[in-house]
């Protein structure tokens, strides 16, 4: 998750792309950089680190020109350094583009460019479309008149983006065009801002709200053309269409949280793009897929395996929890799971034919990178799966799989973990398949299903105004307990962390066969019981618990399935998600559990993105 910018108009552009940048910093800050276009030449700036970098460089080489295009960085492909930072110029260095999303078929459109005599600078999948769009140009200016113009200009980004395959928004500029920027959006967010005299295209709104609040929101598929005077828009197959003007309401806070009053929300709203941009471009080929061509990870480590260790903390750990019962199952090889802090002072018995999955959304948390140490002291190959490029453990890590969440801004992890649980299902189908233990057929299924999630996080969404009715009614409750089964187990863990540690209410997650060897005895009428009793072979010993629950005075909130049978009591509530496979529901079982800690936390007004003692990185042990 990347933030652009872009300006023309009749003031000098950088001041005011700077400004929209900082705007955008929530959006990634790894590194930045600005174009410009002034006396037909085009300049560039570019600074890893934080913004504050660039804007060093900045004042002591400044760019001028009223139109230029801008970028902060959050790095998914080739880690976070200059030449990796956007914009990136083509061969002639007059074109310039930057660029949000992913590029899937970047590989293959770099490695023919580059057998036609292009030189790449970077390990960007952008790149790669900077050098197709000058390629478009060279074609079509053979048959186009001698001076270049907008048209052809449009006509070459439109034709390359005819042949790629991804998410993008992105922005061009060409030194022979000095009156336009084309941009363009499939996937990721594109808005444009028409102000008097002056055109801006962002990100996200925040980037120009100071200077208009007239926005022009781009869908997938759609182009503009920027001009000072206005802008035009088209579809990707040269077709005119018209746009709405949409009045801006928000003021800047909100809109840096898209409207939403938390970041929390709104990173739990955005759980379904971060499960498409997590697996984007990664489901095939499946054999030889995306753990050799994108993680390194060699297919005969995965077939001499003799264990596999998963290591985390906190909600990572409850990831790995998850991706145990799918290594187990599709993978065919003993996997446990270890709280890194624990593992970190055993003295373990790994060796070379171990692989070690360690799990982190910042890739800085102590005791998992500890923990890798420890790993790779012994021998044992380690396996990141992490949502920071560039982080120490991925730096540690002999073999990397990113998730593409873009940053988490809430100290409560949600669509992290997503992104995590994404990255261990493809790592368990991919591990299967090269191992021979997961055919084929079977391995299509469960893709097939793990495309589905999106929409099944949306509709899980869904329940929240049912579940803010649950939240109002149980919002002054001092202990919760949350029970569950099999996948789903850790599913329990994971929503009661989520309500401890936004809501300061004491909640426990056990595994719902444990409720008769103790903690039933917490159970009367004042302690709420989560049962997560979704589509599973252990459904009916679920529906059991509730039984035993409802017995002792206590009173559950039950998860299930549309069209389930569900003997609930006159003061339980149901909550009902669309029937799936059981296989990846705790994908989509988390959601309503998230949301339930967030708005009985707003209720009880806590300070829900940064809660009391917690920190969003945990770099001290
Ligand atoms: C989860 O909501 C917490 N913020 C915390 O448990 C977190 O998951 C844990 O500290 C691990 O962090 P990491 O994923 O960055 O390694």
């Amino acid at each position: 998750m990347c933030g652009i910018v872009g300006y023309i108009g009749s003031r000098p552009a950088v001041p005011i792309l700077m400004e929209g940048l900082r705007r955008l910093e929530y959006r990634g800050y790894d590194s930045a950089g600005i174009a410009a276009l002034a006396g037909g030449v085009i300049d560039r700036r570019r600074a890893s680190g934080k913004l504050g970098n660039l804007d060093a460089l900045l004042r002591d080489a400044p760019l001028k020109g009223t139109l230029a295009i801008g970028h902060t960085r959050w790095a998914t492909h080739g880690k976070p350094s200059e030449e990796n930072a956007h914009p990136h110029m083509d061969c002639t260095k007059s074109l310039v583009v930057i660029h949000n999303g992913i590029i899937e078929n970047y590989l293959e459109i770099k490695d023919a460019l580059t057998a036609s005599g292009h030189k790449f600078e970077s390990e960007t999948d952008t790149e790669a479309v900077v050098h197709l769009i000058e390629e478009k140009i060279k074609a079509l200016s053979k048959r186009a008149r001698a001076d270049f113009n907008d048209p052809l200009l449009f006509e070459a980004v439109r034709q390359a983006l005819n042949e790629v395959r991804g998410a993008y928004a992105l922005a061009v500029l060409w030194s022979k065009a000095p009156g336009t920027i084309i941009a363009a959006k499939t996937a990721s967010p594109l808005v444009i801002g028409l102000g008097t005299g002056e055109s801006f295209l962002a990100s996200d709104v925040p980037a120009f709200l100071e200077h208009t609040r007239n926005a022009v929101f781009l869908d997938d598929g759609e182009m503009a053309v920027l001009k000072s005077a206005g802008c035009s828009y088209f579809t990707l197959a040269g077709k005119k269409v018209r746009k709405q003007v949409h009045p801006i309401a928000w003021d800047r806070t909100m809109a840096e949280k898209a409207g939403h009053k938390h970041f929390m929300i709104k990173e739990i709203h955005e759980q379904p793009e971060a499960c498409e941009d997590s697996m984007r471009g990664r489901l095939y080929p499946l054999r030889d897929g995306v753990l050799q061509r994108e993680a390194g990870l060699d297919p005969a480590v995965l077939r001499g395996l003799r264990q596999i260790y998963l290591v985390a903390c906190g909600t990572a750990h409850h990831a790995c929890m998850i991706g145990r019962y799918w290594i187990e199952d599709l993978a065919d090889v003993p996997a446990q799971v270890e709280i890194a802090s624990e593992f970190r002072y055993r003295e373990h018995v790994l060796g070379p034919k171990d692989l070690v999955v360690a799990v982190s959304q910042s890739g800085e948390t102590a005791d998992t990178l500890a923990a890798v140490r420890s790993a790779k002291d012994k021998g044992s190959k380690v396996f990141a799966v992490c949502n920071c490029v560039g982080s120490a453990i991925t730096r540690a890590a002999d073999f990397v799989l990113y998730t593409r969440c873009g940053p988490e801004c809430g100290v409560a992890s949600t669509k992290a973990f997503i992104g995590q649980l994404t990255g261990l299902a493809l790592f368990a189908v991919h591990a299967g398949i090269a191992r021979g233990s997961l055919k084929e057929a079977r391995a299509r299924e469960i893709v097939e299903d793990l495309v589905r999630i999106p929409g099944r996080i949306r509709a899980a969404l869904k329940l929240e105004p049912r579940i803010i009715e649950i939240a109002e009614a149980l919002h002054k409750k001092s202990n919760f307990l949350y029970i569950a089964r099999h996948l789903n187990f850790p599913i329990a863990m994971e929503g009661a962390l989520k309500l401890k540690e936004i809501s300061y209410i004491h909640a426990e997650g056990y595994a719902a066969g444990e409720l008769k060897h103790g903690p039933i005895a917490l159970v009367d009428g004042d302690i709420p019981v989560m049962v997560i009793a979704t589509r599973s072979k252990v459904q009916d010993k679920l529906a059991s618990n509730v039984m035993e629950v409802r017995a002792r005075g206590g009173r559950c909130i039950i998860l299930c399935a549309e069209g389930d049978k569900v003997d609930a009591g006159k003061d339980d509530y149901v909550l009902r998600l669309p029937p799936m496979d059981e296989l990846l529901s705790p994908i989509v079982n988390v959601v309503p559990l998230q949301l339930l800690a967030y708005h009985i936390a707003v209720l009880r007004g806590c300070d829900v993105d940064q809660p009391r003692n917690l920190a969003k990185s945990v770099t001290v042990e």
